[in-house]
């Protein structure tokens, strides 16, 4: 009798735990708090080989660089339009995708844009800009 009793307990409070935890989930993860602007995180932690450079870069940043930081300037023979100076306007270049105007501005002979001249654009940004730098420029070529 005495185990009777016994295995009813068990099975209530089985039946109990098991209701019980229907209605008690588990504890959300709490998110990572957004960091407080002005805070770099040492970019070398950031990028997995895979992330895009736009997703790494800063927009606002690669303007910066486009307009003002990059010697001689992006902006004396690119518009950020269609229209041609002495390079072509970069308006929707971001659809040829990051590895390309990577590419396009590190080394600018490994593909030349039909209907230019090769060799007009400076092949010295690769040493003068850094790698964050550059994906700062893809990001806000993308944006364009
Ligand atoms: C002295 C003029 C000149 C300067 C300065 C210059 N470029 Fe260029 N760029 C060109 C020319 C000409 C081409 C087209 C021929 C070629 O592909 O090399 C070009 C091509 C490109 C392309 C490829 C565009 C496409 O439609 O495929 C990108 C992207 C680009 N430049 C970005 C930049 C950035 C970013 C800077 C500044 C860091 C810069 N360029 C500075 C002349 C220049």
């Amino acid at each position: 009798m005495a185990r009777r009793l016994l295995l009813l307990l068990v099975v209530v409070a089985a039946v109990v735990i098991a209701g019980c935890s229907h209605h008690t989930p588990p504890p959300l993860a709490s998110p990572p708090l957004a960091q407080p602007l002005g805070q770099t995180t040492p970019r070398a932690e950031t990028p997995p080989a895979a992330t895009p450079a736009a997703a790494r870069g800063d927009a606002a940043r690669g303007k910066d660089i486009f307009e003002k930081v990059a010697s001689p300037a992006c902006t004396s023979c690119h518009a950020t339009g269609d229209s041609r100076i002495v390079g072509p306007g970069l308006k929707g270049v971001g659809s040829k995708g990051d590895a390309y105007i990577r590419e396009s501005i590190v080394s600018p002979d490994a593909v030349v844009v039909s209907g230019f001249p090769p060799g007009v654009m400076p092949k010295t940004f690769k040493d003068q800009l850094s790698p964050e730098q550059l994906d700062d420029l893809v990001a806000y070529l993308k944006s364009l």
